[in-house]
């Protein structure tokens, strides 16, 4: 496994791997890489012949009163699990490769980041599509892998890959889940074990909404309160939970025939914000 630091050595050597047009997959990541991490890695191997893996905590998505210094970082740890998915390349770079230290440019995002995780951390997608075009034109994948859990994540950058037309397709990977039903995150690593416990509560009333919907409910409003209430009891504090439409990422107080929808939520549990979502199609 090949593993790069500056930009110009992964050019060179992406370069080798792509003799005789073989297909490149790019799995972008901030480390401290678990089993949801390993399962793209998986869905890249299948729609490529290499797969590149990009380790970066990105400081531009983190704001400041966020976890960005005690994010977990343990690259040696990262490359073993890398290693043994037969990785062929790791792009691991410093800040200073990344970002210059002037910045005149940035990237403006309008109407679909004002809900969800975008509506309670400004200037957060921002940052992510500004990693995100960096790697999509330091690697130049065919395909590039990204998790249904930052599904708010996903459908911005592919507005991105349509509007900035990068000739990249998008993959977007099921939620990988512990056996109780958390999505996996390495945020979780900063969960108590009480906090452990009561974590896949979430997951619970998203199922609850969901099945409620599937049922007959179209106005979700008061199903949605309540389950607000029985989270909160249970210790979780709210930052979001409601249904949106996939298409505008906006709120949706009655949903209709032939469309489709996100029931997402973002809780705390003590100093750990989670998220979760599920998709339905009516
Ligand atoms: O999903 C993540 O881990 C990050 O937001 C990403 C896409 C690697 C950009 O830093």
């Amino acid at each position: 496994m090949l593993v790069t630091h500056t930009i110009d050595n992964t050019r060179e050597e992406l370069d080798k791997l792509r003799n005789n047009n073989k297909r490149i997959a790019l799995v972008p990541t901030m480390g401290a890489l678990h089993n949801g991490h390993l399962s793209l890695i998986r869905l890249a191997r299948r729609h490529a012949d290499h797969v590149v893996v990009t380790i970066f905590v990105n400081p531009k998505q983190f704001g400041p009163a966020e976890d960005f210094d005690s994010y977990p970082r343990d690259l040696d740890i990262d490359l073993e699990k890398c290693r043994n998915e037969k990785v062929e390349l790791v792009f691991a770079p410093e800040r200073s490769e990344v970002y210059d230290q002037d910045n005149y440019l940035s990237i403006r995002i309008e109407s679909i980041n004002r809900y969800m995780c975008g509506g309670s951390r400004p200037g957060f997608f921002e940052g992510v599509l500004l990693i995100v075009n960096k790697l999509f034109n330091i690697i130049k994948p065919d395909v590039a892998i990204f998790g249904q859990k930052d599904i708010q994540q996903f459908l911005i950058i592919s507005r991105m890959v349509k509007e900035f037309n990068h000739n990249i397709e998008l993959l977007m990977a099921p939620v990988e889940r512990a056996n109780d039903g958390l999505a996996l995150s390495s945020r979780n690593a900063y969960l108590s074990d009480h906090e452990r416990a009561t974590a896949p509560g979430l997951f619970r009333s998203l199922q609850y909404i969901k099945n409620q919907i599937d049922q007959g409910v179209n106005t979700p409003s008061l199903l949605i309160e309540h389950q607000k209430s029985e989270l909160e009891a249970k210790g979780f504090k709210i930052d979001y939970l409601d249904v949106f439409s996939f298409k505008t990422l906006e709120p949706v107080n009655t949903l209709s025939k032939d469309s489709g929808y996100i029931i997402a939520g973002a809780v705390w549990l003590g100093k750990t914000r989670l998220i979760d979502n599920l998709l339905i199609e009516l």
